[in-house]
């Protein structure tokens, strides 16, 4: 058995800080509460008994299910915020043999929501699961965890275990005709294995290398068959839209942007952890929930994930937290991870850490992603030891344009927009570091 007392630790991220508004996901979880007993207690499962027809009503069809997905505005939770019921119907209905993959790599620097998902609420996502997959006639599921955390696969298991025995997996599931089987894969550890073909991949035993598309997954995904692959957090929202219905999730969010969103605030915060609020919600009061800017002023926010591009902090101040709001601010939601800068940061020494992040996770398929994150890196490397010259910011650009949209898979670009970001905001920095051989803020913290 696994002691997860550490994890209440206060100063590490997590999500018993009582510090959500409206929350979903996190709603009644004390960081000890995550067992099948527990949760139903919650009303855990009553989705799925409410689709299947347990509780006395008609039950729900799988197009119904479908459109109340659709209706709430669920957008994918994983990154690129893509409808969920749209992604949903793309797979063809009558296929024999089709999979339903759960996307738990969680590798985006930042990102640790998912984890926690897994730890304190893991039949959330079995029921969440369950209802995708009788939504898309799938029978066969599986939840690949990200290879570098032990415990949270172990307690995934644990929650599958209690699921099967207690009916709401396996054959006949909850005394209906459903049958469903969900298994934990413990991925390889890898950023790029949370690229959806490259999780595939590796989730076939092989090397988690991207493939290309089309065809998409989902008319040829594992094992080559229709396969849908989600996030975590996606799976999650689904029994609270099954319960409270499509509008009522979408009324708690703002047009095209349904439903909460876990936000991990990091970086130069007071209070970092996981923070669930409606989407739509401004940024400031995200802040406040983290305890405010930590150690200086604000200076610059990674609204998204490390790939997203960074904004300025007082941008970020007018801003409000949901997909389309940070799309016209230049950047993007991305997984969540809200990375906060203050003004003793130095965006030379930082683009340095990401860059150098990528270099090191491309996978080495596609030329400009496996030569140019190289490259990206070798140049910010040599400005921030104050070797750079002058001409060396165009060719940050150029290099960094030459990757964007040109490789098999989106690492390339998730290299490249930090690149773009930071010369966009903050090309002044750069170019007083190549002059004065040095950072232009005073100190780290
Ligand atoms: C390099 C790379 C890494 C990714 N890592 C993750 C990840 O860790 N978790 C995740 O859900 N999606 C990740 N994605 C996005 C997935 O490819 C995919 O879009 C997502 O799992 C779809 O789920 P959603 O529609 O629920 O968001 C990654 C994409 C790229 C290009």
């Amino acid at each position: 058995m696994v002691d997860l007392s550490k994890f209440k630790a206060t100063g590490r991220a997590s999500c018993f800080h009582g510090r959500h508004i409206a929350p979903q996901i996190y709603a009644g979880l004390d960081g000890t509460n995550w067992r099948l007993a527990d949760y139903v207690a919650r009303g855990g499962y009553a989705a799925l008994r409410k689709v299947l027809g347990k509780d006395g009503g008609a039950g729900m069809t799988p197009e119904a299910v479908i459109a109340e997905i659709k209706l709430s505005g669920l957008r994918g939770r994983g990154g690129a915020g893509f409808p969920t019921g749209l992604k949903w119907t793309f797979m063809p209905r009558p296929a024999p043999v089709k999979y339903l993959v759960c996307n738990s790599d969680e590798g985006e620097p930042g990102t640790c929501k998912d984890r926690d998902l897994l730890r304190f609420n893991p039949h959330l996502v079995i029921e969440g699961m369950a209802i995708a997959a009788y939504a898309t006639n799938v029978r066969t599921a599986y939840n690949y965890i990200h290879g570098e955390i032990f415990e949270v696969y172990e307690r995934f298991e644990e929650a599958l275990d209690e699921a099967r025995a207690a009916g709401c997996l396996g054959e006949h599931i909850l005394g209906s005709d459903f049958a469903f089987q969900l298994h934990a894969h413990h991925g390889m550890g890898a950023y790029i294995c949370g690229e959806e073909t490259g999780l595939l991949e590796s989730l076939e035993g092989k090397k988690g290398q991207p493939r290309f598309k089309p065809p998409f997954p989902a008319s040829v995904g594992l094992y080559n068959k229709p396969t849908t692959v989600n996030n975590t957090e996606t799976f999650a929202a689904v029994p609270w839209i099954v319960n409270h219905g499509g509008q009522a999730y979408l009324d708690v969010g703002k047009p095209n942007n349904g439903g909460t969103k876990i936000f991990s605030v990091v970086g130069d915060v007071n209070a970092p952890g996981n923070f669930e609020i409606p989407l739509g919600t401004p940024f400031a009061t995200l802040l406040e929930l983290a305890g405010g800017v930590r150690g200086g002023a604000l200076k610059a926010v990674i609204p998204g994930g490390s790939s997203a591009p960074v904004l300025p902090g007082a941008t970020m101040m007018d801003l409000t937290m949901d997909y389309d709001a940070i799309a016209k601010a230049g950047s993007m939601l991305g997984s969540g991870a809200v990375i906060v800068m203050n003004d003793t940061r130095c965006m030379v020494k930082s683009l340095m850490r990401l860059s150098y992040f990528y270099q090191h996770e491309s996978c080495g398929q596609c030329t400009p992603c496996r030569e140019g994150t190289g490259w990206l890196w070798r140049i910010v490397q040599r400005i921030e030891h104050g070797k750079g010259r002058q001409e060396d910011l165009d060719l940050l650009d150029s290099v960094a344009g030459n990757i964007i949209g040109r490789t098999i898979c989106a690492l390339g670009d998730a290299a490249a927009m930090p690149v773009q970001g930071m010369l966009r905001h903050f090309r002044d920095e750069f170019a007083w570091h190549v002059e004065h051989k040095t950072c232009k803020v005073a100190q780290y913290v």
